[in-house]
């Protein structure tokens, strides 16, 4: 069995799917009557890889990673929702160096960006930080030491391993531990210029936070620390105020009311009901979601991007959470 699935995809001879590195593609596949949209990050490269490219990491208990990781076959159609996000440097070209953090599956952003910025330009100074538990778990190994091997001036990986660095694999720079300040700065025996360099991180929430603060201590700039993060992470504080409630939704001239329980957001209640509702992105971005609020109140969590485009009566559901009772939603 297993754990991680890269699904290539031949793009349409006429029409050709344009992307930019570091976006995002929404699967949607139907199981059991329920329609289920998932987010996955690109990581094949325009101009580089003529293929689309997803990577799917199992989850436990995930339905869709693991109907993707087991059940997707060689010549199946796939129906998938545009690439979306913002994530990189969004076609706009620098000459600053760029260094990039990422954990596990968070590799997957982070390498269309590097592909398509070596092939750019081949003097590009990038560096990338890579955080796993051990060699063998380590996606795009193989692909990462190949364009270290191609690139041997300009680009440079740093493997660290919180768990294993014994693996057979051989690598050159792989250190024991996970990613954190200490750590980073004994393992570059080089200069590595953090203060002007343009940061991308893509990985677990542990990472996204320990880099983030890292990098501001090292006198990084803000505005040149990029996350792409996923997955909201809900937490007590996040929720204060958020009870169990019934929401009554408005879905052509029919009422259904759905039992929403605290930390469940209210699109996937409306999904789980069986309502057809769109989405994608399910971080507040894409607003496939939104719905007019016509009675009630919610709490809106995670919302990033997106959300100031909202009329006043307007919300996105994928970050909706009940504060009231009585809410009623009116769906498009
Ligand atoms: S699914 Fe994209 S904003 Fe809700």
């Amino acid at each position: 069995m297993q754990d991680v699935v890269s699904i290539r995809l031949k793009q349409p001879g006429l029409k050709k799917v344009k992307y930019k590195p570091g976006q995002y593609l929404s699967v949607v596949v139907r199981i059991n009557g329920r329609k289920y949209v998932r987010p996955y990050s690109l990581s094949s490269a325009p101009e580089v890889d003529s293929f689309l490219e997803i990577t799917i990491k199992r989850v436990a208990n995930g339905i869709v990673s693991n109907f993707l990781c087991d059940q997707v076959q060689l010549g199946d159609s796939i129906e998938l929702i545009e690439p979306m996000g913002d994530f990189g440097l969004n076609n706009e070209p620098t000459d600053a160096p760029l260094i990039f953090w990422g954990g596990g599956s968070g590799i997957t952003p982070l390498i269309s960006i590097i592909k398509y910025e070596l092939h750019k330009d081949p003097t590009h100074n990038i560096k990338l930080f890579y955080g796993n538990k051990s060699p063998k778990s380590t996606i795009f190994l193989s692909e990462l030491n190949q364009l270290q091997a191609q690139f041997p001036s300009n680009f440079k990986v740093w493997y660290f391993y919180s768990q294993s660095i014994e693996d057979e694999i051989s690598l050159p720079q792989r250190v024991k531990g996970r990613i954190e300040h200490e750590r980073v700065i004994k393992s570059c025996e080089e200069h590595v210029t953090f203060k002007d360099a343009l940061h991308f991180i893509c990985g677990p929430q542990g990472i996204m936070d320990t880099v983030s603060q890292m990098l501001k201590k090292l006198g990084v700039d803000e505005k040149n620390i990029h996350l792409e993060a996923f997955k909201i992470q809900l937490d007590e504080k996040l929720l204060e105020g958020v009870e169990d409630q019934k929401v009554t939704f408005v879905q052509n001239d029919t009422e259904v009311i759905v039992d929403v329980p605290k930390g469940k957001n209210i699109l996937d209640a409306g999904l789980d009901f069986g309502l057809d509702i769109d989405y994608a992105c399910q971080q507040g971005s894409c607003l496939l979601c939104k719905a007019k609020l016509l009675n009630g109140d919610l709490k809106t969590i995670g919302a990033v991007a997106g959300v100031a485009e909202l009329d006043e009566d307007e919300r996105v559901l994928c970050c909706g959470y009940p504060l009231s009772e009585n809410i009623k939603i009116k769906l498009p």
